[in-house]
């Protein structure tokens, strides 16, 4: 398995719709196994296509503990059919705008239809972290970022923070 390199901000490929798999195939189950190895490296809860510059609607995710054992998950084609009517607070983080945290409310339970690893139609329901890491990750392949949650004006002043670090002459 390849640790692959993760994008940040600003990079367009972070802001553009993914598009569906087609099919689920060797090189497929290749790229879910190294997002999950690079995840798991981050080390994350989560990573979406788009985060490895792929822009596919395939996400990966593993909500478990510290102390419990792996759960990887692999979504392909996740969509969101059912959100609960009760909200959750979570300090969000993303492996592509490091260092940046977010509050966000979101319904804290759901249900997600999605195309296994295996290529089979499965239906999930998630409660707790989990369902804010799918809701995160699902917002990714819309091009979504948690920094859309904040004001404008404390959106921009990160944006403009992240676009400084990538001025040539100023990478260290
Ligand atoms: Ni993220």
């Amino acid at each position: 398995m390849t640790i692959l390199p993760i994008i940040t901000l600003p990079d367009p490929v972070l802001r553009k719709k993914a598009i569906p798999v087609e099919q689920v195939d060797e090189a497929l189950r290749r790229l879910a196994d190294d997002m999950l190895a690079t995840m798991y490296d981050a080390p994350g809860i989560g990573l979406a296509a788009p985060q490895v510059g792929i822009s596919r609607r395939l996400v990966v995710l593993d909500a478990a503990g510290d102390e419990e054992a792996k759960q990887p998950l692999v979504l392909i084609n996740p969509e969101i059919l059912k959100l609960g009517p009760e909200k959750r607070v979570y300090e969000e983080g993303c492996l592509s705008i490091p260092d940046v945290k977010v509050e966000i409310e979101r319904p804290s339970t759901l249900t997600v239809r999605f195309l296994d690893r295996d290529g089979k139609r499965q239906e999930l329901a998630a409660e707790g972290l989990l369902a804010t890491a799918i809701q995160h990750e699902v917002d990714h392949l819309d091009g979504r970022l948690i920094i859309d949650f904040l004001s404008r004006l404390k959106r921009d002043i990160i944006v403009r923070r992240f676009r400084k670090q990538i001025k040539p002459g100023n990478s260290d």
